[in-house]
């Protein structure tokens, strides 16, 4: 791992998904979780305290960047319910088949190498009944703006840590085996489009 990937990455990756417009995604897929949660590249933890008390008994974070949870510190202590993290990648997740009640995908489907083998994991640690929480950053579906995310990927890989603009998200996730019950779309206020088109939803086992 290059210095840029360990000691200044997490930093940037920290500011940009803690902007304002991306907090509000935030806001309206997370305190929808619900008894043991995992979460997919828990990153810095910026959705720990989204989490309600009431509903969610333990989190747990999976993610391959011990760097990132170093900084995510502030927030759990901040966050009114338990999260541990487990330093592994989304794609062997190491918890048992039908462990979770939901899964929270969060800005990470963008970045995860693997992500199909990423939802097969999902699919096979989620309970028959589970949900799957989604807000992701995603191919927009204006053909003037795909042409940038194309060009404009490969750079934006080496600056953002592997993150793709142009990653189909609902694509992945009808592929997957999972089914999504509910989805929106739009352009983030403030956000230049080539990054800015943010989906989210609701999926759970087909
Ligand atoms: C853009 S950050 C988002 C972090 C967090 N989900 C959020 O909403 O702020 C992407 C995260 O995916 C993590 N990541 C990268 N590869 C991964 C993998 N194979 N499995 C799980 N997480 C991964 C990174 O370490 C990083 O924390």
């Amino acid at each position: 791992m290059s210095f840029y990937e360990k000691r200044i990455l997490p930093h940037v990756i920290n500011c940009a998904c803690g902007a304002p417009a991306v907090a509000r995604q935030r806001e309206k897929v997370v305190p929808e979780a619900k008894g043991r949660v995992l979460e997919l590249g828990i990153g810095t933890g910026l959705n720990a305290t989204y989490y309600r008390a009431a509903d969610v008994t333990e989190v747990v974070g999976v993610d391959p960047s011990r760097e990132s949870w170093v900084l995510a510190q502030p927030k759990i202590a901040e966050a009114s319910v338990p999260i541990e993290y487990c330093e592994a990648s989304a794609e062997d997740i190491p918890l048992p088949s039908d462990s979770i009640d939901t899964a929270v995908i969060t800005y990470t489907l963008c970045t995860i190498p693997q992500p199909e083998k990423a939802l097969q994991e999902v699919a096979r640690v989620l309970r028959s009944d589970g949900r799957v929480l989604i807000a992701e950053h995603a191919l927009a579906p204006d053909a003037a703006v795909i042409k940038w995310q194309n060009r404009l990927n490969g750079l934006w890989g080496k600056i953002a840590g592997g993150c793709h603009i142009n990653r189909d998200i609902r694509g992945l996730l009808d592929a997957s085996p999972l089914q999504v019950r509910q989805w929106q779309g739009m352009y983030l206020p403030q956000t230049p489009r080539v990054a800015g088109y943010n989906v989210w939803g609701t999926a759970s086992l087909k």
